[in-house]
């Protein structure tokens, strides 16, 4: 019989990390050539993904829950003769659950491991001849590089994720990631570069790296080289990078910082505790002291450095003593920027069999705490822009007509009266009100301000 004729419709949410957000364009990028246009309604889809996340046991449940609501519809579409609908479950909860998921809900017709997206029109058009082989979740990240580099990216935006490196061997004793994304593994700098200047040919002006580890991205010389590579690129004007571990930040890359404009002055480095008692537990190989000691030397280089970080509170045998520890850590630092999470036991990791696991009522006290103190840090960080005149990457038309957002190279949202027809250009934006999330100014008559060094 032959194919249904194209447009087929597809419909791919993401939850997780930065990374899910890039496996779900490029799985986008693979099937399109299939004639699979996206659309933003799992109802009436032809195939529905879940790009899953397992990090905390939250997540897990939200997709088990997500799963139920599109079974509903994909009954609903067979009995009114609206087609059959394919459910394929890919990500964290795939690689770590694989055919569990579909004993658990049967309407799932694929289970797809982060590391066999290349494979998804060769399991979908299986699935579609029998339910046979639905299952893809072995780790072999250099045959999906290799496979997908062959499949054109097409970024809708001015700013666009870009995977250097995934896996991890840190072994965090709370994590599963080291479980669901494999080992370390570094993409060579020649197929980035050529993925990077794919983008910047497409509009983009900047890229955000992207690596479970990222600062220990191991091609030729090390993430401070590729960066420098990339900022060669013509129209690349801005390097992000995430998420970077303290145990990786070389000191070449720390060096870039103060040296290479095109680096923005922003670093998500999570930190997870200030007690050094509570980083050993978690086995994060460094303590409170050679962290705050790492963030002087990055400030040294870059005096307007925004920080960011994650934080767990409640992790097993967490005293208010090891919390205190945690909010002075906070205090000396100052965040632009932060994540907090309660600690989530995640079965087969060795943090979910310690004793002294903690109160529910605890954990939630704490992190109001440190939210509090995160959330003043953020305001006074933001206010401190106020009445300066900032680098804007102009990107997306305003929610009012007559304004556009872009970002600061503090990575804040700052909108303005401007045209659209600057998307795309980096402009000068006085900075005139500051709320926690985002930056109000005006459109600078002043010459283009460069980025700052
Ligand atoms: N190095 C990775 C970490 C990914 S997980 C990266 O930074 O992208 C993101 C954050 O989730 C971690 O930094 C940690 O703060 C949090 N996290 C991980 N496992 C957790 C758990 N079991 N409970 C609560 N938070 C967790
Ligand atoms: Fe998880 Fe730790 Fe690896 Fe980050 S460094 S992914 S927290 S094990
Ligand atoms: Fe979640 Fe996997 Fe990312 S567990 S945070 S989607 S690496």
């Amino acid at each position: 019989m032959a194919e249904t004729p194209a447009p087929k419709k597809l419909f791919i949410k993401s939850y997780g990390c930065q990374m899910n957000v890039y496996d779900s364009e490029r799985m986008a990028d693979v099937l399109a050539p299939l004639g699979y246009v996206t659309t933003d309604q799992p109802d009436g889809a032809d195939i529905v993904i879940l790009n899953t996340c397992h990090i905390r046991e939250k997540a897990t449940e939200k997709v088990y829950s997500e799963l139920g609501k599109i079974r509903e519809m994909k009954e609903a579409m067979a009995q009114d003769g609206r087609g059959a609908m394919t459910i394929a479950v890919a990500g964290c909860v795939a690689q770590a659950e694989g055919a569990e998921i579909m004993r658990r809900q049967s309407a799932v017709d694929l289970v797809i491991g982060p590391q066999a997206y290349h494979q998804l029109p060769e399991l979908i058009a299986r699935t579609h001849r029998a339910r046979g082989e639905r299952l893809a979740a072995d780790f072999a990240p250099e045959e999906k590089f290799d496979a997908l580099a062959q499949t054109p990216r097409r970024p809708g935006g001015v700013t666009a994720f870009l995977t250097v490196q995934e896996g991890c061997d840190k072994f965090c004793t709370f994590c599963v990631v080291p479980y669901t994304r494999g080992g370390e593994w570094s993409r060579p700098v020649e197929d980035i570069l050529t993925e990077a200047r794919a983008l910047a040919a497409q509009g983009v002006r900047e890229v955000t790296l992207l690596g479970q580890n990222v600062n220990a991205y191991a091609g030729e010389h090390g993430l401070a080289n590729l960066a420098g590579r990339l900022a060669e690129i013509p129209g690349l004007e801005r390097i992000r990078y995430t998420t970077s571990h303290p145990r990786d930040m070389a000191e070449d890359l720390i060096a870039a910082h103060g040296e290479m404009s095109a680096l923005m002055p922003y670093l998500h480095l999570p930190v997870q505790s200030g007690s050094d008692r509570i980083l050993r537990a978690m086995n994060r190989g460094h303590s409170a002291k050679a962290y705050i000691d790492l963030v002087g030397r990055i400030r040294g280089a870059r005096p307007d450095m925004a920080l960011s970080s994650d934080f767990i509170v409640g992790f097993p045998g967490e005293t208010e003593a090891d919390f205190e520890a945690t909010l002075e850590l906070v205090r000396q630092v100052e965040y632009a920027s932060a994540f907090t999470f309660k600690y989530s036991r995640r079965p087969g990791t060795p943090a979910a069999t310690l004793a002294g696991q903690v109160d529910e009522a605890v954990k939630d006290e704490r992190l109001a705490r440190l939210n509090a103190l995160l959330d003043n840090q953020q305001r006074a960080f933001n206010a401190s822009k106020i009445g300066q005149t900032l680098p804007v990457l102009v990107e997306r038309p305003g929610r009012h007509p007559g304004q556009v957002i872009g970002r600061s190279p503090y990575l804040q949202s700052v909108h303005f009266e401007a045209a659209e027809s600057l998307i795309g250009q980096i402009v000068p934006v006085r900075i005139e009100a500051a709320a926690k999330m985002s930056l109000a100014g005006v459109l600078s008559n002043a010459a283009a301000v460069p980025e700052p060094a």
